[in-house]
């Protein structure tokens, strides 16, 4: 881990793997900040969700709502995986702190303006970070990167699209192309994507889910539970025999910034169709051997220390246990 902690800034759509972003991050980063966007489940229920795990892990930063819906595209949620609460699978408590503004891209903003350096962590679609840096061009080169969960070189919401990025393609585009050198003025990164080629490299099995369920406190028997459940509508789903758990994809976006050692990766020209029939939210990922291809604006990660990264997620659960 660096020896300085990261800021971040958490923008989510809790989400079970949402969830559990947020508790690695306040376990091994500074947290800036969490902002809502609509994604698994509509923005008030993604709201109220962040809401609930911040008193659940005591975590002290503001939740700000963002967008309620996607730039473009019509809303669409994923009920199908994480209930129609977006976190179905364990009992939780209402929320008991309030909701700190409902203006969260300009928090996205404003934060981002007021201290240089900070880490924008999409684990949602892409629609408040992509309407900041529409709204604050200067944006991409103040922060200290983009560690978004995305994308991939195949889909799980059509054939080649991911949710995240199907869900607001272009939202999405504003981002690859904030930071591709074909665009006039771009940054320079990084942009890391934690896509779907590694996330379903680690996987929430029944191992891990009882080790889970081991760690002392309510918070662990909450996750464990909500692991049950997200696995159980994971496995339902797929006839993966690779598969012997839900992935867990959030948290590898917040690893990459707090424990890069976790991972390999290959850098690539990286862009987002938005207009394909069949392609639309497709990460188109430049893996071609040809000097012409296109100069990099994206650091795609390939593989994972899944051991390694589900021992920090033990420990960011133990270290968040508030002893309830
Ligand atoms: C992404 O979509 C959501 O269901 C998860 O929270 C994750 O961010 C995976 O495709
Ligand atoms: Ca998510």
């Amino acid at each position: 881990m660096p020896a300085d902690r990261a800021r971040l800034l958490l923008d989510c759509d809790p989400g079970h793997d949402d969830a559990v972003a947020i508790i690695v991050a306040a376990a091994f980063a500074d947290v800036v900040g969490i902002v809502t966007v609509a994604g698994n489940a509509p923005l008030d229920r993604t709201t109220h969700n962040a809401l609930v795990m911040r008193d659940l892990i005591g975590l002290d930063a503001p939740v700000h709502a963002g967008c309620e819906r996607p730039l473009v595209a019509p809303p669409r949620h994923a009920g199908f995986v994480h209930g129609e609460s977006g976190l179905d699978g364990a009992e939780l408590p209402e929320p008991i702190t309030p909701l700190d503004g409902t203006d969260g891209v300009e928090f996205i903003i404003d934060t981002c303006r007021s201290s240089e350096g900070v880490w924008l962590v999409p684990i949602g679609p892409l629609t408040n970070i992509g309407t900041a840096f529409r709204l604050a061009p200067d944006l991409p080169g103040r922060v200290a990167g983009v560690s978004l969960m995305g994308g991939g070189s195949f889909g799980n919401r059509s054939a080649v699209a991911e949710f995240n990025i199907w869900a607001d393609p272009e939202a999405a585009a504003v981002v690859f192309d904030a930071y591709d050198p074909a665009t006039p003025g771009s940054a320079a990164g990084p942009l890391i994507m934690a896509g779907l080629d590694v996330t379903h490299r680690f996987q929430v099995t029944p191992p891990r889910i009882a080790a889970t369920r081991a760690v002392p406190g309510r918070l662990a028997t909450t996750l464990a539970d909500l692991f049950d459940f997200f696995t159980d509508t994971y496995l339902s789903r797929h006839d993966d025999g690779a598969l012997d758990g839900a992935a867990l994809h959030d948290p590898l976006a917040v690893l990459a910034v707090t424990h890069p050692e976790l991972f390999g990766h290959v850098d690539r020209h990286v862009v987002v169709e938005t207009r394909g029939e069949h392609t639309a939210g497709m990460t188109v990922i430049d893996e071609r051997r040809l000097l012409e291809r296109s100069d990099p604006n994206c650091r795609v990660l390939t593989t994972v220390d899944a051991d390694a990264a589900f021992a920090l997620v033990l420990d960011a659960v133990a270290r968040c246990s508030t002893g309830g």
